[in-house]
């Protein structure tokens, strides 16, 4: 039986990546995408996840559109790394069927009431604001979640959007907080592992070379947005962040970390949404995450060229 997703999410190309893998991967059940803003705001997330759905080909896999802002803070967006769109650098027609009915939160909270009896696997890959109303809306969700696989924060890698803190924990660190504290098993994959994932010209040349609609708009988004992280890290390709959850549900063994207490800063400015890691366990607060801090990135890539190449 196909392990049963629900994908949280603001593409953002590297979600939009994220997105295909799992269409494509027949390990998995996509039962619902649902949106959040910020990479760039609602309603555009909302349409660029419906133009990806569409353009992989895999029927009508639900999208729902969530929240507007995070919980308190303004809403601060990736516009100087995604482009105006989100999704600069693929020419996709706008879908042709509409958001489906239904909030996101509520998606989310009706999804893991009916499974209590086979619980269900959440993967935000974006801020967490719909993930943490979900969890405040009703606690009892808690029950009918296996596990929450996490894209955000990071800690030996320090941050990218301020010196401490990844974007989509500092965009919405109340929900993170929420999250990390709301007693869920969860894996993260922090800046530190996914600084070893990277999209290089010789990837994005076997993403062209696969002359499918999807290669093309996998090479096109993806050479717009390694343009931002080789200039601004120095680095030979770019971080192909959020589709590392994915492939962790796939092939686990990619991957490799620790158990950790993780906790959110909310409180001071200067570090707002660091995640704090006691990765040497100097503290006595019980782990709650499997904090990965290493990937083998040429099996993630080619594990992600090869899926991709089935839609
Ligand atoms: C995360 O922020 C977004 O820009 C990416 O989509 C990813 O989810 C990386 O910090
Ligand atoms: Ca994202």
């Amino acid at each position: 039986m196909p392990r049963r997703i629900i994908i949280d999410t603001d593409p953002g190309q590297d979600d939009a990546v994220a997105i295909l893998l799992a269409l494509a991967s027949p390990e998995l059940e996509v039962m619902a995408i649902t949106t959040v803003a910020g990479n760039v705001p609602q309603p555009l997330v909302t349409d660029n996840a419906l133009k990806i759905v569409e353009l992989a080909g895999r029927g009508h896999v639900p999208v729902h559109r969530g929240c507007e802002r995070p919980l308190l803070r303004p809403l601060y967006t990736a516009e100087y790394v995604h482009g105006p769109s989100g999704i600069d650098g693929a020419d996709l027609p706008d879908a042709s069927w509409p958001p489906s009915p239904g909030h996101g939160v509520d998606v989310i909270v009706e999804a893991c009431m009916a499974s209590v009896d086979d619980p269900i696997t959440l993967c935000p890959i974006g801020p967490l604001t719909n993930v943490a109303t979900a969890l405040v809306k009703q606690p009892a969700i808690v029950a009918g979640i296996a596990e929450i696989v996490l894209m955000g924060g990071g800690f030996f890698e320090g941050g990218n959007t301020t010196p401490t803190a990844e974007f989509n924990i500092y965009v919405d660190p109340h929900a993170a907080a929420i999250v990390f504290d709301a007693g869920v098993p969860i894996t993260m994959m922090p800046l530190d592992v996914t600084h070893q994932a990277l999209v290089t010209p010789e990837h994005i040349g076997r993403f062209r070379d696969l002359r499918t609609p999807v290669g093309d708009a996998v090479a096109g988004m993806l050479g717009f947005y390694e343009r931002h992280d080789v200039e601004k890290y120095g680095i030979g390709g770019a971080p192909l962040h959020d589709p590392c959850v994915i492939a962790y549900l796939i092939e686990p063994d990619l991957f490799s970390g620790r158990r950790c207490h993780v906790a959110v800063e909310t409180a001071s400015e200067l570090t707002m949404g660091m995640t704090v890691v006691d990765w040497w366990a100097v503290g006595d607060r019980e782990p709650n995450a499997l904090v990965m801090n290493e990937v083998d990135a040429d099996r993630f890539l080619d594990l992600v060229v090869e899926r991709l190449a089935t839609l």
